[in-house]
Protein backbone atom coordinates (compact mmCIF):
# COMPACT_ATOMS: atom_id res chain seq x y z
CA UNK A 1 0.00 0.00 0.00
CA UNK A 2 1.46 3.61 -0.60
CA UNK A 3 1.65 5.45 2.34
CA UNK A 4 0.86 9.25 3.39
CA UNK A 5 4.14 9.87 4.40
CA UNK A 6 4.55 12.86 7.73
CA UNK A 7 7.44 14.35 8.83
CA UNK A 8 7.38 15.25 12.73
CA UNK A 9 10.09 16.75 14.76
CA UNK A 10 11.24 20.52 16.02
CA UNK A 11 11.30 23.63 14.54
CA UNK A 12 14.31 23.69 12.61
CA UNK A 13 14.94 20.13 11.93
CA UNK A 14 14.50 20.83 8.14
CA UNK A 15 10.92 19.16 7.92
CA UNK A 16 9.70 21.71 5.05
CA UNK A 17 12.72 21.48 3.53
CA UNK A 18 13.58 17.84 3.48
CA UNK A 19 10.12 16.69 2.95
CA UNK A 20 10.13 18.44 -0.41
CA UNK A 21 12.71 16.85 -1.92
CA UNK A 22 11.68 13.25 -0.26
CA UNK A 23 8.65 14.37 -2.59
CA UNK A 24 10.09 14.89 -5.48
CA UNK A 25 12.40 11.44 -4.90
CA UNK A 26 9.56 9.72 -4.32
CA UNK A 27 7.03 11.25 -7.50
CA UNK A 28 4.59 12.57 -4.92
CA UNK A 29 2.92 15.38 -4.10
CA UNK A 30 4.54 17.67 -1.26
CA UNK A 31 2.29 19.86 1.23
CA UNK A 32 3.58 22.26 4.18
CA UNK A 33 0.92 21.97 6.88
CA UNK A 34 1.31 25.23 7.94
CA UNK A 35 0.82 26.93 4.56
CA UNK A 36 -2.00 24.91 3.78
CA UNK A 37 -3.22 26.06 7.60
CA UNK A 38 -2.86 29.45 6.43
CA UNK A 39 -4.99 28.60 3.23
CA UNK A 40 -7.69 26.75 5.04
CA UNK A 41 -7.84 29.71 7.80
CA UNK A 42 -7.48 32.57 5.65
CA UNK A 43 -4.93 34.30 7.98
CA UNK A 44 -1.28 33.79 8.63
CA UNK A 45 -0.07 31.55 11.92
CA UNK A 46 1.02 35.07 13.67
CA UNK A 47 -2.49 36.10 13.63
CA UNK A 48 -3.97 32.88 14.64
CA UNK A 49 -1.75 32.91 17.64
CA UNK A 50 -1.66 36.56 18.46
CA UNK A 51 -6.07 36.60 18.15
CA UNK A 52 -6.44 32.95 19.25
CA UNK A 53 -3.50 31.92 21.03
CA UNK A 54 -2.08 28.72 20.91
CA UNK A 55 -4.70 26.90 21.35
CA UNK A 56 -7.00 28.15 18.70
CA UNK A 57 -3.84 27.13 16.19
CA UNK A 58 -3.82 23.83 17.71
CA UNK A 59 -7.42 23.46 16.58
CA UNK A 60 -7.22 24.67 13.33
CA UNK A 61 -3.80 22.24 13.43
CA UNK A 62 -5.77 19.42 14.32
CA UNK A 63 -8.32 20.16 11.22
CA UNK A 64 -6.04 20.66 8.73
CA UNK A 65 -4.47 17.59 9.26
CA UNK A 66 -7.61 15.51 9.06
CA UNK A 67 -8.31 17.47 5.62
CA UNK A 68 -5.08 17.01 4.08
CA UNK A 69 -5.29 13.43 5.02
CA UNK A 70 -8.43 12.67 3.32
CA UNK A 71 -6.54 14.21 0.06
CA UNK A 72 -6.56 10.72 -1.71
CA UNK A 73 -3.12 10.44 -3.30
CA UNK A 74 -0.59 9.41 -0.75
CA UNK A 75 1.56 12.63 -0.50
CA UNK A 76 4.54 13.85 2.03
CA UNK A 77 3.51 16.03 4.66
CA UNK A 78 5.45 18.53 6.59
CA UNK A 79 3.70 18.30 10.07
CA UNK A 80 4.22 21.78 12.23
CA UNK A 81 6.69 20.98 15.43
CA UNK A 82 3.59 20.84 17.65
CA UNK A 83 1.10 18.27 15.78
CA UNK A 84 2.21 15.68 17.98
CA UNK A 85 0.17 17.32 20.40
CA UNK A 86 -3.05 16.53 20.22
CA UNK A 87 -4.23 12.69 20.90
CA UNK A 88 -6.32 13.29 17.92
CA UNK A 89 -3.65 13.86 15.77
CA UNK A 90 -1.24 11.04 17.15
CA UNK A 91 -4.07 8.60 16.77
CA UNK A 92 -3.76 9.82 13.08
CA UNK A 93 -0.16 9.33 12.56
CA UNK A 94 -0.54 6.00 13.95
CA UNK A 95 -3.16 5.10 11.27
CA UNK A 96 -1.65 2.17 8.93
CA UNK A 97 -2.06 4.36 5.68
CA UNK A 98 0.61 6.96 7.55
CA UNK A 99 4.41 6.35 7.42
CA UNK A 100 6.00 8.73 10.10
CA UNK A 101 9.35 9.85 9.92
CA UNK A 102 11.03 11.30 12.42
CA UNK A 103 13.55 13.87 11.78
CA UNK A 104 15.47 13.65 15.31
CA UNK A 105 18.15 16.37 16.37
CA UNK A 106 19.39 17.85 19.82
CA UNK A 107 17.70 21.47 20.79
CA UNK A 108 21.36 22.93 20.88
CA UNK A 109 21.70 22.10 17.40
CA UNK A 110 18.46 23.33 16.23
CA UNK A 111 18.96 26.38 18.17
CA UNK A 112 22.11 26.97 15.91
CA UNK A 113 20.19 26.66 12.94
CA UNK A 114 16.73 27.59 13.42
CA UNK A 115 15.16 30.79 11.86
CA UNK A 116 12.85 32.70 13.65
CA UNK A 117 10.16 33.12 10.79
CA UNK A 118 6.87 34.66 11.31
CA UNK A 119 5.07 31.50 11.19
CA UNK A 120 7.06 30.49 14.54
CA UNK A 121 5.61 32.90 17.03
CA UNK A 122 7.01 30.69 19.71
CA UNK A 123 9.87 31.51 18.73
CA UNK A 124 9.35 35.55 19.16
CA UNK A 125 9.38 35.98 23.37
CA UNK A 126 11.81 36.87 25.63
CA UNK A 127 13.26 33.35 26.10
CA UNK A 128 16.42 32.61 23.82
CA UNK A 129 15.56 29.77 20.86
CA UNK A 130 18.38 27.51 22.88
CA UNK A 131 15.62 27.36 25.83
CA UNK A 132 12.54 27.43 24.32
CA UNK A 133 13.48 24.41 21.99
CA UNK A 134 15.16 22.53 24.92
CA UNK A 135 11.70 22.81 26.83
CA UNK A 136 10.06 21.58 23.72
CA UNK A 137 12.32 18.86 23.12
CA UNK A 138 11.44 17.34 27.08
CA UNK A 139 7.76 18.14 26.09
CA UNK A 140 7.69 16.19 22.63
CA UNK A 141 10.43 13.66 22.58
CA UNK A 142 8.79 10.97 23.65
CA UNK A 143 5.65 12.12 21.59
CA UNK A 144 7.48 12.08 18.49
CA UNK A 145 9.43 8.81 19.52
CA UNK A 146 5.71 7.02 20.05
CA UNK A 147 4.29 7.79 16.77
CA UNK A 148 7.62 7.53 14.32
CA UNK A 149 7.87 4.47 12.38
CA UNK A 150 11.26 5.21 11.12
CA UNK A 151 13.61 7.71 12.92
CA UNK A 152 16.22 9.37 11.07
CA UNK A 153 18.76 12.04 13.55
CA UNK A 154 19.64 14.94 11.06
CA UNK A 155 22.96 16.09 12.83
CA UNK A 156 25.63 13.41 11.14
CA UNK A 157 24.41 14.39 7.98
CA UNK A 158 25.35 17.88 8.65
CA UNK A 159 28.96 17.02 10.72
CA UNK A 160 29.51 14.54 7.40
CA UNK A 161 28.16 16.16 3.91
CA UNK A 162 28.70 19.11 1.70
CA UNK A 163 25.19 18.49 1.38
CA UNK A 164 23.18 17.79 4.27
CA UNK A 165 19.62 18.13 3.03
CA UNK A 166 20.16 16.02 0.06
CA UNK A 167 22.02 13.20 1.84
CA UNK A 168 19.15 13.75 4.30
CA UNK A 169 16.54 13.44 1.89
CA UNK A 170 17.98 10.26 -0.17
CA UNK A 171 18.49 9.02 3.44
CA UNK A 172 14.99 8.97 4.18
CA UNK A 173 13.45 8.15 0.50
CA UNK A 174 15.59 5.41 0.39
CA UNK A 175 14.15 4.62 4.06
CA UNK A 176 10.77 4.54 3.00
CA UNK A 177 10.96 2.74 0.10
CA UNK A 178 12.32 -0.13 2.17
CA UNK A 179 9.82 0.79 4.71
CA UNK A 180 6.69 -0.07 2.06
CA UNK A 181 8.23 -2.90 0.12
CA UNK A 182 8.17 -4.35 4.39
CA UNK A 183 4.96 -3.92 4.44
CA UNK A 184 3.91 -5.41 1.20
CA UNK A 185 5.83 -8.40 1.44
C1 LIG B 1 5.23 25.08 16.01
C2 LIG B 1 6.00 24.90 14.88
C3 LIG B 1 5.76 25.63 13.62
C4 LIG B 1 4.31 26.12 13.53
C5 LIG B 1 3.89 26.84 14.78
C6 LIG B 1 4.03 25.97 16.03
C7 LIG B 1 5.55 24.29 17.23
O1 LIG B 1 6.03 24.78 12.51
O2 LIG B 1 3.44 25.04 13.29
O3 LIG B 1 4.68 28.00 14.92
O4 LIG B 1 4.69 24.22 18.13
O5 LIG B 1 6.66 23.70 17.30
P1 LIG B 1 7.53 24.34 12.03
O6 LIG B 1 7.95 23.20 12.91
O7 LIG B 1 7.30 23.88 10.62
O8 LIG B 1 8.41 25.52 12.11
Amino acid sequence: MVQHVVLVGLMGSGKTTVGKRVAARLGRHFVDADVALEEIADRSIAEIFERDGEAGFRDLEADTFEELLEHHEPCVIAGGGGLVLRPENRARLRRPDVTVVYLEADPAFLASRVKPKPHRPLLHGDVSPREVLARLHDERAHLYAEVADLTVSVQPFHDGSASPKDALATEVADRLLAHEAGARA
